[in-house]
C-alpha cells in the first residue's frame, strides 16, 4: 500500500524531528511555515520526498498531517490550514497550551484549565478533521527511535476517530513506541499535562532523556 503523504505544520524542532522521521521511513514530506523559505536549508539537506509550503498548501496537499506549532499559535495555525483542507484526515497533535510564562521551580504554566484541552479546542476550531494527541509528551530528540536499551517507551494518544488512533498507532509502531491509548479526545486533558512533569527534570538537572512507560500487571 503506498504510503501517506505527510504535512507537517511546523518549522520548530518538533516539525524538524517529526519530518525527518517521516522521510526516514518512506513517506513524502511537505513541512510548512508562515514562511517557507525559512526552510529552505532543511529542504536542501533531507533525502528524496522533502518539499515545503505554506500551511494550507500543506495541509491541502496531505493525507495525513501533523500539527507542531506554538500552543498560543495553534488555534490561528489550524485557522490557517483551513478547517476544509483538514477535513477527513488525521491530524497529528503534538501542541501543548505552554503559556507565556517562565516556569516557576521547572513547573510550566498553562493557558487551559484541567477541564479542557487544547487539541479539544482545535478539534472544535476542525470538526471534521479526526485529532490524535500523540508526540506531545516527550522531547523532540526522542520522538523517533526512542533507545531505553531494548524497553519500548509508552505513548499516550487520545482521539475521537477509532481509523486515525489505528493509523496512528501504526506510526507509532514505525518510531519504536508502544501505544497506550486512553480515549477520546477529553482525555487530552490529563495527556497535556505530562508535558509539565516530563519537563521537571530538565528545568531542575538538566535531564532530558527521559519518557514515560505504562507498565500493566
Ligand atoms: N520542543 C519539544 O521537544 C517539544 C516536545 C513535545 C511537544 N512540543 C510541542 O510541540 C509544539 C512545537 O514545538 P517546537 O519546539 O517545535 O516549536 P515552537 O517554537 O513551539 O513552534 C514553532 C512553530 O509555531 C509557529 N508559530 C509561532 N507563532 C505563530 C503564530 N502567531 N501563528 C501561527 N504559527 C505560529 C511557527 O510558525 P512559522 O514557521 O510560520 O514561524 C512554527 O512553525 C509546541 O506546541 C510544543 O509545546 C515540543
Amino acid at each position: 500500500m503506498a504510503k501517506s503523504r505527510v504535512a507537517v505544520i511546523g518549522s520548530g524542532d518538533v516539525g524538524r524531528a517529526l519530518a525527518d522521521g517521516f522521510l526516514e521511513h518512506g513517506y513524502e514530506v511537505m513541512r510548512a511555515s508562515r514562511d517557507p523559505a525559512k526552510l529552505d536549508a532543511w529542504k536542501a539537506n533531507a533525502v528524496a520526498g522533502a518539499s515545503t509550503g505554506t500551511f494550507e498548501q500543506a495541509a491541502l496537499w496531505g493525507d495525513l498531517v501533523v500539527l507542531a506549532v506554538k500552543g498560543t499559535a495553534a488555534e490561528s495555525a489550524v485557522a490557517l490550514c483551513g478547517a476544509a483542507n483538514l477535513a477527513g484526515k488525521t491530524v497529528i497533535d503534538a501542541t501543548n497550551p505552554i503559556a507565556d510564562a517562565p516556569p516557576v521551580n521547572g513547573v510550566l504554566s498553562f493557558f487551559t484549565g484541567l477541564d479542557d484541552s487544547l487539541m479539544e479546542r482545535l478539534q472544535r476550531l476542525a470538526p471534521k478533521a479526526h485529532f490524535v494527541k500523540a508526540f506531545s509528551c516527550v522531547g523532540n530528540a526522542l520522538m523517533v527511535h526512542p533507545d531505553f536499551g531494548g524497553i519500548k517507551p509508552s505513548m499516550f494518544i487520545c482521539g475521537n476517530d477509532e481509523g486515525a488512533k489505528a493509523e496512528v498507532g501504526r506510526v507509532l509502531d514505525e518510531f519504536g513506541w508502544e501505544t497506550a491509548d486512553m480515549g477520546a479526545a477529553e482525555a487530552a486533558r490529563a495527556i497535556e499535562p505530562l508535558c509539565i512533569l516530563w519537563c521537571i527534570p530538565g528545568f531542575a538537572r538538566n535531564e532530558w532523556s527521559h519518557a514515560f512507560k505504562l507498565l500493566r500487571a
